[in-house]
């Protein structure tokens, strides 16, 4: 049986936190462990270039620390196929072309494209790529003949506007491309110490490679539930962010005591984070110690890379010569 591909891909804009773990990691290495799928998960180096581009000194570091964090949360380079956008030149090639048909009003009304422009008001994001964003991220969806693209919500948008594309190139040219799906992952909603979602334009991440008394630390300062002032107050777990991340990390039965000892005020918002604290500290160990094992050995990172790098380049090559020869150029 043909194996059904899936691509996805993430910015090196830094480093990997608990959002991207069981936001989108965990939910790739599932996906790379049912047989049905080949996984293709790549650097999306270019596309950090979108808002980098006046400080692009730590993309190579991030990029390999990124990989790092992949292996290390259980992507395997034997099953996934992973690999650097920037390495595989023929995606700018097929940006090339695809950027010829998209209409410019598709891209002006694309709400990702207004959102981060506000968001990132202390960057000059008025520039000809960052409004083409989209397009290269369609080329490389529509490169691989991806059949799905596991993404978050805030990325639909952009997966739309890939089967926009596709649709026209299929019907301008020929049928050469699938129209790829989204796969919207189910995930546990992670949020930062401070209540808002996770990110680290908000500096209010845990990493993935926090450890000891960083993350202890960072824990301590969780926000909790806001009505809970003193441990003699019942507490409403499932207002509060602590919570939220025992039922990611502990075990059932820890949960449900916490719960019902937070309810009724007889566990303290103290004691509550030194036990998550713990949980957190256990649950990462082994990702903590892949990483020790990979910092040791970048040499093997890099073979891995190049590895991925020569697969990707395999089908990149066979695609584009079929879009050449639709487009007859
Ligand atoms: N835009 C995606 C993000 O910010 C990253 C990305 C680039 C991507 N190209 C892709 C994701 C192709 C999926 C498929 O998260
Ligand atoms: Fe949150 Fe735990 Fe405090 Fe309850 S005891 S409010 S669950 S930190």
């Amino acid at each position: 049986m043909k194996k059904k591909r899936i691509l996805s891909g993430m910015r090196p804009t830094g480093k990997l936190h608990l959002g991207n773990l069981h936001g989108a990691l965990q939910n790739w290495v599932r996906l790379q462990n049912e047989t049905t799928y080949d996984c293709f998960y790549f650097i999306a180096d270019w596309h950090a270039l979108t808002s980098e581009y006046g400080n692009t000194g730590l993309l190579k570091e991030n990029s390999r620390n990124i990989i790092i964090d992949w292996l290390s949360a259980g992507l395997e380079p034997d099953k996934s196929t992973l690999f650097v956008q920037s390495s595989v030149k023929e995606h700018a090639e097929l940006f090339t072309i695809l950027s010829m048909i998209t209409p410019l009003s598709w891209l002006e009304r694309n709400p990702t494209y207004k959102e981060m422009k506000a968001e990132l008001a202390e960057k000059d994001l008025s520039t000809y790529g960052f409004l083409g964003y989209p397009v290269l991220q369609a080329a490389d969806i529509i490169m691989y003949k991806a059949y799905g693209v596991p993404v978050g919500v805030d990325q639909l948008p952009h997966v739309e506007l890939t089967r926009e594309i596709t649709r026209r190139f299929n019907f301008l040219y020929r049928e050469v491309f699938p129209i790829p799906k989204p796969l919207l992952t189910e995930a546990p909603k992670v949020l930062g110490i401070d209540g808002r979602k996770m990110s680290k334009s908000y500096d209010n991440s845990i990493y993935m490679s926090d450890r000891g008394n960083v993350l202890k630390q960072k824990i301590s300062a969780m926000f909790t539930d806001p009505q809970r002032m003193k441990k003699s107050d019942p507490g409403r777990p499932d207002l509060c962010n602590v919570f939220a991340f025992h039922q990611i990390y502990s075990p059932g039965s820890e949960v449900d005591e916490i719960e019902e000892e937070c309810k009724k005020a007889r566990i303290g918002c103290v004691e509550c984070k030194k036990r998550l604290a713990a949980r957190i500290l256990e649950g990462m160990n082994p990702i903590h110690e892949r990483q020790d094992y990979y910092r040791n050995h970048l040499d093997e990172i890099d073979e891995i890379i190049s590895d991925g790098n020569s697969r990707a380049t395999k089908i990149a090559r066979m695609t584009m010569e079929e879009v050449r020869e639709a487009v007859r150029i």
